[in-house]
């Protein structure tokens, strides 16, 4: 691809259920000039992340979905490589919000400088990025384990299940994490320090994931939904919370269909005085601060590990999303771009 034209990646048709390639077109642009105020930014990295698939549909939810004909959305590391922006000289390296594209033009508003001497840039998109804060604040301002409680979490080996059982762990509860396959149970076993992890693609996960809870669930961390979350909730205690971040197991057009049970939901919410409450990690932005001092201390003692999956080239964007979706990608989902 030239290096003298933006490539990008924009959203060429609807899914009518399941992601196809054929829902994305890659074209190319002219290299936009930075105007008075602005800068060029050159992408180094894109985030995939599973909230895309959203954003794919014309749904009502939390935010606005990409228009037919526009770059794909997402999360990038960027170089500036022209600026007309005081606050930023060529040769910065932020983070940004720039889509699926090679350049783009920022005003600068929302870009966030980052230190390559810190951490590998890359981390600001992940362990120190959205997905951390995530787990750090959905994980303590909703979950609020305590010492000797048993955490459980889903996608446990992706950059927000991976933080939470670690963090559930600095904060003495028990992780139990959930993963498809044998080689993302090891890991978060053996390398990340869960307590226990159980497939959920095995026969008998019901009956594997009880064992590994022995004394009950009083965290469960919501990340997929669906057959993870029928075999979890049995297992619920008294008071159990149960902080809902994702659903990923319904996102790419494989809805509920169970009618039933939502009345055998709503009893035990009664019953068990459960605590089931959704969260966006930006209603706790004000922690951002908090989170990073904390990530980045845990990060320099080993205590919190983490994996990237990292895809070259911004052509293959759309097939390492659709990846993501089917449990393809092994840590967080990056691409390198430039
Ligand atoms: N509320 C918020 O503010 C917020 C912010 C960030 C992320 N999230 C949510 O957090 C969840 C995890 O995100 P992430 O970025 O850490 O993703 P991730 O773990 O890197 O990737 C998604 C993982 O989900 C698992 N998965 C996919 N389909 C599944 C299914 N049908 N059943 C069970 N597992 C399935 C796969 O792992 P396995 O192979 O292990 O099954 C896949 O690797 C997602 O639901 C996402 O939408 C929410």
């Amino acid at each position: 691809m030239s290096q003298s034209k933006n490539t990008r990646i924009v959203l060429a048709s609807r899914p009518k259920g399941a992601v196809t390639a054929e829902n994305f077109r890659i074209e190319q642009a002219t290299i936009p000039s930075p105007g008075v105020g602005e800068v060029l930014l050159k992408i180094l990295f894109l985030s995939l992340d599973p909230y895309m698939r959203g954003r794919m549909d014309d749904a009502k939810s939390y935010a606005a979905p990409v228009e037919v004909g526009h770059v794909m959305e997402g999360g990038t590391i960027a170089e500036v490589i022209a600026s007309n922006n005081p606050d930023y000289a060529v040769g910065d390296i932020v983070l940004a919000h720039s889509g699926w594209q090679s350049h783009a033009i920022s005003d600068g508003k929302g870009l966030t400088k980052l230190d390559p001497k810190i951490a590998p840039v890359s981390t600001a998109l992940g362990v120190l990025g959205m997905p951390g804060l995530t787990a750090y604040t959905g994980l303590l301002t909703v979950g609020r384990p305590q010492p000797g409680e048993t955490v459980v979490v889903a996608a446990a080996s992706g950059p927000v299940g991976s933080a939470v059982g670690q963090i559930a762990r600095i904060k003495g509860a028990r992780a139990v994490g959930i993963a498809g396959g044998a080689e993302k149970c090891a890991f978060i076993r053996d390398e990340l320090g869960f307590d226990a992890a159980v497939d959920h693609r095995a026969p008998d996960f019901p009956e594997q994931l009880q064992r590994a809870c022995p004394d009950g669930v009083d965290v469960y961390f919501e990340n997929v939904g669906g057959a993870v979350w029928d075999a979890v909730f049995p297992l619920l205690n008294t008071f159990a919370r149960v902080p809902v971040c994702g659903l990923i197991s319904q996102y790419d057009g494989s809805g509920p269909s169970d009618s039933d049970r939502l009345p055998r939901l709503m009893r035990s919410i009664l019953v068990k005085s459960l605590t089931i409450r959704g969260f966006i990690y930006r209603e706790f932005a004000d922690q951002r601060p908090a989170f990073l001092l904390a990530m980045s201390e845990w990060l320099r003692t080993g205590q919190v590990k983490y994996r990237e999956d990292i895809v070259e080239g911004l052509a293959n964007a759309p097939e390492a999303f659709m990846g993501l979706l089917k449990g393809r990608n092994f840590g967080k989902l990056v691409v390198r771009v430039a």
